[in-house]
């Protein structure tokens, strides 16, 4: 079953002159891991805002097409129903912020939709250990690094462990520490439980390797649909549209250009490592 359908979608924010998406059809099976890419102002927002019903329920504008969540149009769905099936965590966690402790932000959403006390509490201490904030539950949720506060905007969001979990940037703002747990966070979270999870990320190279499938944004359309391979094989097209492929899949691309280098583009350093030793002595070294 398709965890999220799009078809014909085409939205125009109040007062614009273009559309912000144009004629997009996509369809997400449950359990995928999908990344979200494009250059800036290419849509990506808007396209996962379309999903998650804030268009058209909270923005205005003009919609035409379908947006469908588990196959149901999303602009139908109950609000305190919807806020268990899609999570979503923003670039600047404290957005989202509306509690003193830390723990009580991860209560609040569950409380908000009714949870007996005692599935709180284990629904607290599951999504802290995963984010890794057991040690911040008494701390004000102001009062941590950026890299912390994206850790708890992401345990309060998986604590309500919607089906589906859409991270907008999610590694924009913080540091570069934070920035790799954010990735195992959502590392974990694919492997070990069957959320259908979407991230928009300028931070590729982190990505790329736990992505099922890639869609690339563009001036509003979704251009391209592909699993990360596929995607990424293509640098001129890439870059040509602002987007940086991983470091390592450049440095092959390069030396396949040179006709160096004849096999499928390693997408993580540990695929560079094995591609490098099928090189011919003294290609690169
Ligand atoms: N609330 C809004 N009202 C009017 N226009 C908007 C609004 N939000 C976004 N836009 C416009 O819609 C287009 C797509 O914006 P969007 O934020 O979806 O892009 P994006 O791909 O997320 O970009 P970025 O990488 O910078 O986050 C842009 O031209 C933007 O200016
Ligand atoms: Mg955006």
């Amino acid at each position: 079953m398709n965890a999220i359908e799009l078809s014909g979608v085409t939205w125009r924010y109040e007062h614009a002159k273009e559309p912000a998406l144009v004629d997009v059809d996509l369809a997400i099976p449950e359990g995928e891991f999908v990344l979200v890419i494009g250059p800036n102002e290419a849509g990506k927002t808007t396209l996962v805002s379309a999903i998650k019903g804030l268009i058209p329920n909270s923005i205005t504008g003009v919609l035409k097409g379908d947006v469908l969540v588990f196959g149901e149009r999303v602009e139908s769905i109950k609000p305190p129903v919807l806020a268990k099936q899609i999570g979503f965590v923003f670039a600047d966690p404290e957005s989202q912020f509306t509690a003193l402790t830390v723990e009580e932000e991860i209560v609040f959403g569950l409380e908000n939709v009714g949870w007996p006390r005692e599935t709180i509490g284990k629904r607290v201490e599951w999504a802290a250990r995963i984010t890794g904030v057991e040690d911040l539950l008494d701390k004000p949720p102001y009062d941590i690094s950026g890299g912390q506060k994206q850790r708890v905007a992401i345990a309060s969001v998986i604590a309500m462990q919607p089906r589906i979990l859409i991270l907008d940037e999610p590694t924009a703002m913080i540091d570069p520490l934070g920035k790799d747990l954010v990735v195992r966070i959502c590392a974990e979270l694919k492997n070990d439980h069957d959320m259908t999870i979407v991230v928009v990320e300028h931070n590729i190279e982190a990505f790329a390797p736990l992505a099922d499938k890639v869609v690339m944004v563009n001036e509003g359309r979704v251009e391209r649909v592909a699993p990360p391979r596929e995607i990424f094989r293509d640098l001129d097209y890439l870059l040509a549209r602002d987007v940086h492929p991983p470091q390592v899949s450049q440095v092959f691309g390069r030396l396949r250009e040179r006709g160096l280098y004849r096999g499928e583009l390693p997408l993580s350093d540990e695929e560079g490592f094995a591609s490098w030793r099928t090189l011919p002595e003294g290609a690169a070294r």
